[in-house]
């Protein structure tokens, strides 16, 4: 059981839907439009906005605020990379088309393909930099290929943030390769919550596999209104 909650790190494995997955200029200038507000209409906010760095990447709220209060918590941006879905409902495949939502939402970023375009094509440093990493003048493409460009970019930076290793794998491993001394690192309290874990509180069902996730949708009894009388699909 305990096994079957690893390895860890997984090998990153390119999106073989993303052209940009795994190069590295498209990284650096990802990290950046991640934190560029330029990519909203109002000027103000950023994907970092919600996904703080220093609070794992999301915002410390029940609910996000973008130009208006969203329904939903914003999710740490990691490990994305084995995801099959993105989203609270899985509204999205792919992490380059989840990517794109928030620039458009009405209540997150509120901005629109040609809002995104203009700003590639107007601000000198976003020009150069769209250029250098598609080999294109944004000048020259229409504007639903420079909005999906941009949401490819910042899926080949998020797809690098990745947490690091744990006592636990370290225990997982020991117990793999009989590392008597590395099984006596893991604290007793753990191992004792690890026991539970595995056995009579069932969290394995749905809690396994390096990610400690199966992925899947389950109603965990949490209520599914936004509010009084509006029901929230995700
Ligand atoms: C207003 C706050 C806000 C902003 C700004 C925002 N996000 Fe999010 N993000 C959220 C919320 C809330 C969700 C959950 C969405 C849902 O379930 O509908 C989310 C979900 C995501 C997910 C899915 C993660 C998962 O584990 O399923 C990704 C990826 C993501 N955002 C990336 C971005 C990127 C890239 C940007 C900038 C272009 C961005 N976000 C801007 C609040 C925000
Ligand atoms: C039936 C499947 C299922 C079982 C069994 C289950 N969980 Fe979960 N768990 C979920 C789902 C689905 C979510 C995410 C939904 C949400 O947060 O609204 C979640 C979320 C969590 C989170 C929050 C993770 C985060 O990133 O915010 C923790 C912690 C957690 N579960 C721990 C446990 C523990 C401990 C057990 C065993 C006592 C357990 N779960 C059993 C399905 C399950």
């Amino acid at each position: 059981m305990i096994r079957a909650h690893g390895p860890w790190p997984l090998k990153p494995s390119p999106d073989p839907s993303n052209r940009f997955s795994g190069n590295q200029t498209a990284i650096a200038f990802g990290k950046e439009l991640f934190e560029d507000p330029r990519l909203s209409r109002d000027g103000n906010l950023s994907c970092a906005s919600c996904h703080v760095p220093e609070l794992g990447f999301t915002d410390g709220l029940k609910r996000s605020t973008g130009i208006g209060e969203v329904d939903r918590n914003a999710p740490a941006i990691a490990n994305l990379t084995s995801l099959r879905w993105f989203g609270w409902d899985g509204r999205s495949d792919t992490l380059w088309g989840q990517s794109i939502h928030p620039i458009l939402n009405d209540l997150e970023m509120a901005a629109t393909a040609a809002d995104i375009a203009a700003q590639m094509a107007d601000q000198e440093d976003l020009a150069a930099r769209y250029e250098q990493t598609t080999k294109i003048n944004p000048a020259d493409e229409p504007s639903e290929t420079i909005l999906v460009n941009t949401g490819k970019i910042l899926a080949a930076y998020q797809e690098t943030l990745r947490t690091p290793r744990t006592r636990f794998d370290d225990y997982r491993d020991a117990l793999i390769s009989g590392d008597i001394v590395g099984l006596a690192a893991y604290p007793d309290a753990a191992k004792r919550g690890l026991k539970i874990f595995t056995g009579k509180g069932k969290c394995s069902i749905c809690h396994f596999g390096p990610l400690f996730t199966n992925g899947e949708f389950h109603s965990i009894g949490i209520k599914h209104f936004a509010e009084a009388g509006r029901v929230d699909t995700g």
